[in-house]
């Protein structure tokens, strides 16, 4: 993967949906995309709206939402995951095949791949943030260590994306360990294995935060994929800004990929939904 990001073209494109199947607590959306950039790099996301019914009860538009995608195929099918936890969030999850979904994208910087020591990956993903950790380890293959972290074994049914090569915890121990993912990753920088990994981190601001202080106590190289809220998607509205150790940056243009170490806490006013 090359450090530069892939650029949205110009303006918003009509996707179809191809389906719309559950996956336990989630949803797994899958559209055509058939104008748009066949390379998205991991990390990247895209804003969605349903080009139908897109509105509350006095028809006012909604803001698009932004969504990590979860898989690109070569053929312009795009794939992401997501909740009904809102009324946006519950209006993409009632689309059906043949709706129309307005995309912009793909937008911001993904993950690098390039520096991760001797060549190994430890991949943290927690609840909808294993999104962009899904792709991320399509690309890496066997190089690529895989932990997720679910509230419940409902939310767990999406690690079944991950064809049955990832470490799973969950809050309640109905699926995997009952733990949390980041005692996983814990223990696995501390398992004696002097080749230390790179680490990409994607998941709530607390998972985040956690994952920023266990890489930084031991010297270990972080990405994390922060969350905010997102009005425009292309540094124009200024709604997504973080606090780094180099002033403030808009994690939609300058992220939403960022190095650990640039950042003083991943629990930001802000940060996630
Ligand atoms: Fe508008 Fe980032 S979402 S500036």
């Amino acid at each position: 993967m090359s450090d530069s990001r892939t650029q949205a073209p110009f303006g918003r494109r009509l996707a179809r949906i191809e389906s719309n199947d559950r996956l336990g607590a989630y949803r797994l959306l899958a559209a055509r995309d058939a104008g748009g950039p066949r390379d998205p790099q991991p990390g990247q996301f895209y804003m969605l709206a349903a080009a139908e019914r897109w509105g509350g009860e006095d028809e006012r538009p909604y803001l698009p939402r932004a969504f990590s995608y979860a898989r690109a195929h070569g053929d312009g099918l795009l794939e992401f995951l997501l909740e009904a936890v809102g009324p946006g969030t519950r209006r993409l999850a009632e689309l059906a095949v043949g709706d129309g979904l307005w995309l912009t994208g793909p937008l911001g910087i993904g993950f690098r791949t390039a520096d991760g020591a001797g060549g190994r990956h430890v991949l943290v993903g927690g609840g909808i943030g294993v999104a962009p950790i899904l792709c991320l380890s399509d690309e890496l293959g066997d190089r690529a260590e895989v932990l997720l972290g679910f509230r419940s074994g409902a939310h767990a049914e999406a690690a079944a994306l991950f064809g049955g090569a990832a470490a799973i915890a969950t809050d309640d121990g109905s699926a995997g360990r009952q733990a949390l993912v980041t005692e996983l990753l814990r223990e696995r920088l501390d398992d004696g294995d002097r080749r230390q990994p790179a680490v990409h981190a994607c998941g709530p601001p607390p998972m985040l935060e956690a994952v920023r202080a266990i890489c930084a106590e031991r010297d270990v190289p972080a990405q994390l994929a922060l969350e905010s809220g997102m009005a425009c998607g292309f540094g124009a509205c200024f709604g997504c800004v973080a606090p780094t150790r180099n002033g403030y940056v808009r994690l939609c243009v300058d992220g939403p990929v960022l190095d650990a170490s640039d950042l003083e806490t991943a629990l930001f006013a802000g940060a996630g939904h």
